[in-house]
């Protein structure tokens, strides 16, 4: 059962004033990434095809998914009533599709695809906490105060499985890192940007590297140091290194570092 539902989301607290509508951007493509949560449902119950125990937390999981980009998609029709949350939804996954037929994960293995899960509720739970302390508006602050404490909950359950399987596969911590490196990595992927096109663009030719910076540098905006040295703690703890040593202090200001040169050159760009 999920933690929340949208009954309990006080809509009626909505404010206006205070909207961002660069904010309103990346909601809007934000809802688009969590609505696939259906897709990736299937995709995990494909490649987890004979643990019926772990299908069932996908579904679960899958489920909570879904309800953010439900959330989200539902504020972001409230901060722009133009919008067409369901629209927006069927344009994305007309371009974007995750292979639901797959039997066999991405990551070669599945305690690879567990630990690829746990970077990508790492980035998801960074985010939302980093978007609840950025904004003003008081709904979009309770829905993301939610959708961070369910991302929270989704990385220490994949987590836990990844354990469980690293016993049954014995993935070494050199792949395993590698694997947690090459997923940070694809956070530069299509999804995001085609997400981002998909929700705010008219009829344009999409165009990855100008729609991925167009979200990057809205997304950016929203870190502080915090978040990321939280995320590359949590990274690390996945990866199998000390999520605590200096190490991760070290790798944690050179990516702080990097996203801050990333923010300057896109803002560069903009201009
Ligand atoms: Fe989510
Ligand atoms: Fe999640």
């Amino acid at each position: 059962m999920a933690h929340w539902t949208l009954d309990d989301i006080p809509w009626q607290k909505f404010d206006r004033a205070k909207v961002d509508p660069e904010i309103v951007r990346i909601v809007k493509a934000a809802s688009l990434v969590e609505q696939n949560g259906g897709d990736y449902t299937e995709y995990l119950c494909g490649v987890f095809g004979d643990d019926p125990a772990f299908q069932d937390v996908a579904r679960r999981w899958g489920g909570e998914e879904i309800q953010h980009g439900q959330a989200l998609g539902r504020w972001a029709m409230l901060a722009d009533p133009t919008w067409d949350h369901a629209k927006a939804a069927a344009r994305f996954t007309a371009g974007f599709r995750v292979n639901v037929n797959a039997t066999q994960s991405l990551r070669g293995t599945r305690t690879g695809e567990l630990v690829s899960r746990c970077i990508v509720e790492t980035g998801t739970s960074s985010y939302y906490t980093a978007l609840y302390e950025a904004v003003d508006e008081p709904v979009l602050k309770i829905i993301c105060h939610n959708i961070a404490a369910d991302e929270l909950r989704h990385y220490k359950l994949f987590y836990t499985h990844m354990k469980r399987y690293l016993d049954i596969e014995g993935l070494n911590k050199w792949r395993r890192f590698r694997i947690a490196f090459q997923r940070m990595r694809d956070a530069e992927d299509d999804e995001l940007a085609y997400a981002y096109y998909a929700a705010n663009e008219g009829d344009v030719p999409y165009d990855r590297k100008r729609y991925n910076g167009a979200y990057a540098r809205r997304a950016i905006g929203v870190y502080r140091w915090h978040h990321v040295e939280r995320a590359i703690a949590m990274g690390f703890k996945a990866a199998g290194l000390k999520p605590h040593g200096r190490v991760n202090m070290w790798a944690a200001h050179v990516a702080w570092w990097g996203l801050q040169k990333r923010a300057a050159r896109l803002e560069r760009i903009a201009a």
